[in-house]
């Protein structure tokens, strides 16, 4: 039997160097969507694409219709970017602030899909209940999120630094103080869908193209990635995880 090489594999490196903005998208977006059930012509809803090659992905492998909606990067970037590719019948740029009012219909969405954001605008309680009437009944969730292996405890004493938390002192030179809000988890995570109503929880799991996705975003030339060597070399393979987490709208 010969295992398919992914589509991120074949895909124009200098391309996804040019466009990435942490650990490869493209890569980490492949890998979820194989939990998913995407048919051409569904509607995707990819929510903090940023530079949109996770949305890119979802075009191009499945030819679903992608709603690439981001609050950093223009979209009219993301429109050249995708007519570039021939792409802008298929995905089509949105500048959405996640945390505001959303310009988009109740039950609109077959797939709520969202790579290296989620972090930065749902780690509460309030969110979900709020993305999850976009998506139709029967639909489906997925979200990849850079977490850590295990919770990191409060800090013992006042810290001088950033962090309320126990941050371990290899990590510390990198950490910021947003960091607490953000970084959890697989547990931390799947107690808080547990919680949302109306999602019946999927594949939630550590995702296993960590390695590869983070070793992509550190050949890039980008200055953050020049500046993520020396911290993945201190972490060393002890604190982070990619979570996935994935569910079904009842
Ligand atoms: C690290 S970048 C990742 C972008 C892309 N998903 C990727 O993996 O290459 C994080 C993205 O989250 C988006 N983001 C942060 N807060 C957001 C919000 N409130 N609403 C929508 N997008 C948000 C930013 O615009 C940014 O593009």
């Amino acid at each position: 039997m010969t295992i398919p090489t992914p589509f991120t594999d074949g895909y124009d490196k200098a391309f996804l160097l040019e466009n990435m903005m942490g650990p490869n998208a493209m890569r980490v977006a492949e890998e979820m969507a194989s939990f998913l059930t995407l048919r051409p012509g569904m509607r995707v809803l990819d929510l903090g694409c940023g530079m949109g090659i996770s949305s890119i992905l979802l075009a191009e492998k499945f030819g679903v219709t992608v709603f690439a909606a981001d609050l950093w990067i223009p979209p009219t970037d993301n429109f050249r970017r995708f007519a570039a590719l021939g792409l802008e019948a298929r995905i089509i740029p949105l500048h959405v602030d996640a945390t505001g009012t959303l310009p988009f219909a109740e039950g609109y969405f077959d797939v709520l899909f969202s790579v290296d954001s989620y972090q930065y605008f749902g780690a509460d309680e309030t969110m979900l209940p709020k993305l999850l009437p976009l998506v139709r009944p029967g639909g489906e969730v997925a979200v990849a999120v850079p977490g850590l292996l295990r919770e990191l405890p409060p800090a013992r004493k006042p810290w001088v630094g950033v962090s309320g938390l126990e941050v371990p002192p290899e990590l510390q030179p990198y950490w910021v103080q947003e960091m607490d809000g953000q970084f959890h988890s697989l547990p931390w995570w799947r107690a808080l869908w547990e919680q949302a109503p109306g999602l019946r929880l999927g594949p939630c799991r550590e995702m296993d193209c960590l390695r590869r996705a983070w070793a992509d975003w550190l050949e890039s030339p980008h200055p953050y990635a020049r500046r993520d060597v020396s911290m993945m070399q201190a972490e060393g393979g002890k604190h982070f995880s990619l979570v996935q987490l994935c569910g079904q709208r009842m």
